[in-house]
């Protein structure tokens, strides 16, 4: 079993570390955070993330997490350190590498004996030999010489699922060029490896491309039948069936083929713009991830539009929002089509009353600049309270099952928009809703 540090102690890195170590690793989890550090010092978990807390308080109680601020306590006598800070995007679109070349330097700045240093945050291809180069620059400044190598092992969990998808995952990748961190890798993941996970080793540019090609491919499928619910719409068919009838080929496959208000987080945003921007750097355009981008923006103005046209107009009219994250089971607010949703109709005059189980934190400061035009509900049935619409954004299980008649009681106007196609339209006209869905 192997001592590792994990840099970075965000969704990825608390995950990463906490489930590594409940694999039988060694972990310090470090953050430059010192709020979040001090926070899981004190048990207390600084996101939603179903079953963390449970992974973390019995790691810690064994003895093999631990959180700190202090890099040199973290990767002196490491193994392997994992480097899991943010990369978001810069202005240009790339991602934005500057807290992975800060992290990598603070490796070399702390380097005493052999490590294996391995990217875990998603990072662009040509990114593990710059990490490579940033800590041979480190090392050389500091006149000593340290054998190291660098690993590509990206990360594929699903925020809500986190725990389940890293323990669980379809595949472990790992890009490496010695046998020694192949070496090393496949004793950190040795449960995994044990269990028969499909465990893929390429070399670092081939790891580094599967994790963007991934996530481009789902946001494409996403994009996809978004726009052919939209065509739906106008055509009189219904996305549903469609989609229903395409998932049975085995060749397409069920999965992310729900229609709704555009995708958004942490993630896939990011990721279709940097592998977009990718392409244009090496001169091979990827030109229907460049249109995914366009389409996906357009499918949250759209919603929007749905909106507006629906109730006749937004200005003095009052809608209440269900769900704000960006998808159920988390607090993450990036990127979420509700954030471009609640602007839009703040935008267009209207008062919005929003709620969500867990991101009323995320969502106060991420929607501040319309603080006048939204109040935070306690709970769905107060954000519905003299509405003029309800408008399900994010399908939490409670908004799937919600009390119809009290709905239909509260709201000022019966105008129910279901932009994740979670209700049947059949039973809510029957109550005398106006129903409004995504592609039907
Ligand atoms: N969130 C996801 O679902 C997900 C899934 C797969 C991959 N990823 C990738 O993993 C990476 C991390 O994502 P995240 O969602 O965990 O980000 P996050 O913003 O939640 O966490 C990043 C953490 O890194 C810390 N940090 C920044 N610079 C640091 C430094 N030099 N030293 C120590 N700590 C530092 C920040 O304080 C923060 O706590 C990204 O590249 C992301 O694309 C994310």
């Amino acid at each position: 079993m192997s001592s590792i540090a994990v840099i970075g102690t965000g969704y990825v890195g608390l995950v990463s570390g906490a489930c590594l170590a409940d694999f039988g690793n060694t972990v310090v989890c470090m953050d430059t955070d010192g709020k979040k550090i001090e926070a899981l010092k004190k048990g207390e978990i600084p996101i939603y993330e179903p079953g963390i807390e449970d992974i973390v308080s019995r790691n810690v109680a064994a003895g093999r997490l631990s959180f700190s601020t202090d890099p040199a306590l973290a990767i002196k006598g490491a193994d392997a350190v994992f480097i899991a800070v943010g990369t978001p995007p810069a202005d240009d679109g790339s991602a934005d590498l500057k807290y992975v070349e800060s992290a990598a330097r603070s490796v070399a700045r702390n380097l005493e004996g052999y490590v294996v240093v391995v990217d875990k945050s998603t990072v662009p291809v040509g990114t593990a030999r710059k990490v490579k180069s940033w800590i041979d620059e480190e090392l050389s400044l500091r006149g000593v010489k340290r054998e190291f190598d660098v690993v590509s092992n990206p990360e594929f969990l699903r925020e809500g699922s986190a725990v389940q998808d890293f323990t669980h995952p379809d595949r472990v990748v790992i890009g490496a060029e010695s046998d020694r961190a192949k070496k090393l890798m496949k004793d950190v993941y040795r449960v995994l490896y044990l269990n028969e996970t499909p465990y893929i080793e390429t070399n670092l540019e081939t790891a580094e491309m599967i994790k963007y090609a991934s996530n481009a491919f789902l946001s494409v499928k996403i994009t996809f039948i978004n726009e052919v619910a939209n065509l739906c719409e106008k055509a009189g068919a219904n996305v549903q069936d469609v989609a229903r009838a395409m998932g049975k080929d085995g060749r397409i496959g069920s999965k992310f083929l729900h229609s709704g208000p555009g995708y958004g987080g942490s993630c896939f945003p990011k990721d279709t713009l940097a592998m977009a921007r990718t392409g244009r750097d090496f001169g091979e355009p990827m030109s229907i991830v460049e249109t995914t981008i366009e389409a996906n923006e357009r499918q949250k103005a759209r919603m929007v539009v749905k909106i507006e046209k629906g109730i006749g107009g937004l200005e003095g009219k009052t809608v209440a929002i269900l769900g704000l994250a960006f998808k159920p089971n988390t607090d993450d607010m990036r990127e979420a089509p509700a954030i471009a949703i609640c602007l839009g109709l703040a935008s267009g005059g209207a008062k919005i009353r929003a709620c969500d189980p867990v991101a009323g934190k995320e969502a106060a400061w991420r929607l501040a600049s319309i603080k006048d035009s939204i109040y935070f509900a306690r709970d769905e049935y107060d954000a519905i309270q003299g509405a003029d619409a309800v408008v399900i954004v994010t399908e939490w299980n409670q908004y799937r099952n919600l009390d119809l008649a009290k709905v239909k009681t509260l709201l000022s106007s019966p105008n129910f928009f279901d932009l994740r196609n979670i209700y049947k339209r059949s039973d809510l006209e029957a109550m005398g809703f106006r129903y409004f869905a995504v592609g039907q």
